[in-house]
């Protein structure tokens, strides 16, 4: 028997369904201390790295599907021997990226349509999820399970739907929630899964306590993983274009970044549909695990506004993105700056509008992130006292952020030169 087949053999050894049902029941948190648990995730993730080691041995598809077990693996492996969760573990941010395909940095319209696919998965998954819980047909025995929470939620999150482009109604059928306890399929065979789907469904959620919120928590983390990549990538792309004086091209790209931006407020509407009382009933076991150490969101800020100054000691605090310093140079030019450059010709003007409502987007995101999430009072989600779980002081860390605001940098607009110094070129270091 081949390496990769005894993998596979070895893998379908692990209770999949059985583990996902404890994780939900009694939380991931309580199966740190099941040693034998810990001891076959550790083995298994040990077998499946030794495979990886040689990817060069593997065809294409083995590849993946060897690379999407030992992700969910490690992830797994890390939370039940750590005793403070990171972030990229604790939403399963590794595999949601090799889900994503976005390793390839570009942008292309097939690749924006796959990250609008993981994130409507994971969107219908979220509201089937409500739903089931509303309609009683579940039976995982959540805490704080409010079906006036659960109803407010399934609302503000279904208005996410039409914000999806493509087919109009189209919807995305199956999902973990309606095969989860019937759970037949077994690991490799998930992981085999070419596209992605059943690793979508079934290998992405493992909440760390029973807390019913805490599920739709981690669904709204993943699905702004997805919009921040499709965001960056397209941006990225954009300024290609522009370095290459290619103006319609950015333009597209834009208008597409400015798409995968449009749903992130309706994220955090959603967010505030949880009372405080349910976030602190799971935020302690969410340990050091936040955002600020979110690759994806830090990238897309610095192809937007470059580095804020603000932000640079929380970057080198935060080994996820301290890499994200390394824009912070003179001839990376970020997208916001180049409108001051824009002149007036009909090119021109339409990528400086489509510049401004790509900021206007990331902006409101930005506000009511820090004004009605992470504000003590209204509704008070930090405990008095508290600092932010990355470290950073919290509210006064974000209130401090000062992006250069696009409408402003307008040639001839009053406040044009009092926000950002601009660079007078239009080559981009974009990576
Ligand atoms: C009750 C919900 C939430 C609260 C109270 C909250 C609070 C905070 C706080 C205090 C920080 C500062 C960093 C630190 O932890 O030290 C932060 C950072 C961040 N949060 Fe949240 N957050 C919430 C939900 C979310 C969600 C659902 C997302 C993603 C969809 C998110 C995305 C971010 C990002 C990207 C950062 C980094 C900001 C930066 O460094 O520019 N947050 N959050």
């Amino acid at each position: 028997m081949t390496d990769t087949k005894r993998l596979w053999t070895l893998l379908d050894t692990f209770d999949l369904t059985g583990y996902t049902d404890r994780a939900h029941r009694e939380g991931r948190d309580a199966l740190r201390g099941d040693g034998a648990l810990v001891d076959q995730i550790r083995t298994l993730a040990q077998a499946t790295a030794a495979v990886r080691k040689d990817p060069a041995r593997l065809g294409r598809g083995a590849r993946r599907s060897v690379e999407t077990a030992g992700l969910f693996l490690d992830a797994q492996d890390y939370l039940l021997t750590h005793d403070k969760p990171r972030y990229e573990p604790y939403a399963s941010v590794g595999l949601l990226r090799h889900l994503l395909r976005v390793d390839g940095n570009t942008a292309s319209r097939a690749e924006c349509a796959h990250i609008w696919l993981v994130f409507r998965r994971i969107l219908e998954a979220q509201l089937e999820f409500e739903l089931a819980a509303l309609a009683g047909i579940t039976d995982l025995g959540k805490r704080d399970f409010s079906p006036e929470v659960a109803r407010n939620r399934y609302l503000l999150m279904a208005k996410m739907r039409d914000l999806i482009p493509g087919r109009p109604g189209s919807r995305v059928v199956g999902s973990r929630w309606l095969t989860m306890p019937a759970g037949d399929r077994t690991l490799s065979q998930v992981a085999w899964d070419r596209s992605g789907t059943a690793a979508v469904e079934r290998l992405l959620l493992f909440p760390q306590t029973a807390c019913h919120d805490e599920v739709a928590f981690l669904s709204q983390i993943q699905l702004g993983e997805c919009l921040f990549w499709g965001a960056l990538l397209c941006v990225r792309q954009a300024l290609t274009a522009v370095a290459a004086g290619d103006l319609a091209t950015a333009t597209a790209h834009v208008q597409a970044a400015a798409q995968f931006a449009d749903p992130l407020i309706k994220i955090f509407h959603s967010v505030r549909a949880m009372p405080p009382e349910h976030f602190l009933n799971f935020r302690e076991e969410t340990g050091n695990a936040s955002a600020v150490q979110c690759a994806s969101w830090q990238m897309l800020d610095a192809h937007l506004y470059g580095v804020l100054p603000e932000k640079v000691a929380a970057l080198h605090n935060t080994p996820e993105v301290r890499h994200v310093l390394s824009l912070d140079r003179p001839d990376f030019v970020p997208l916001v700056p180049l409108v001051a450059e824009l002149g007036e010709t009909p090119e021109e003007r339409v990528l400086r509008d489509e510049i401004v409502t790509l900021d206007q987007r990331v902006r409101a995101w930005r506000a009511f992130h820090t004004r009605q999430l992470a504000g003590r009072r209204n509704p008070g989600y930090i405990p008095e006292n508290a600092n932010g779980s990355g470290g950073t002081a919290g509210f006064p860390y974000l209130a401090s952020h000062r992006p250069p605001r696009a409408s402003a940098l307008v040639k001839g607009s009053v406040k044009d030169s009092d926000h950002w110094p601009t660079s007078g070129n239009t080559r981009t270091g974009s990576r």
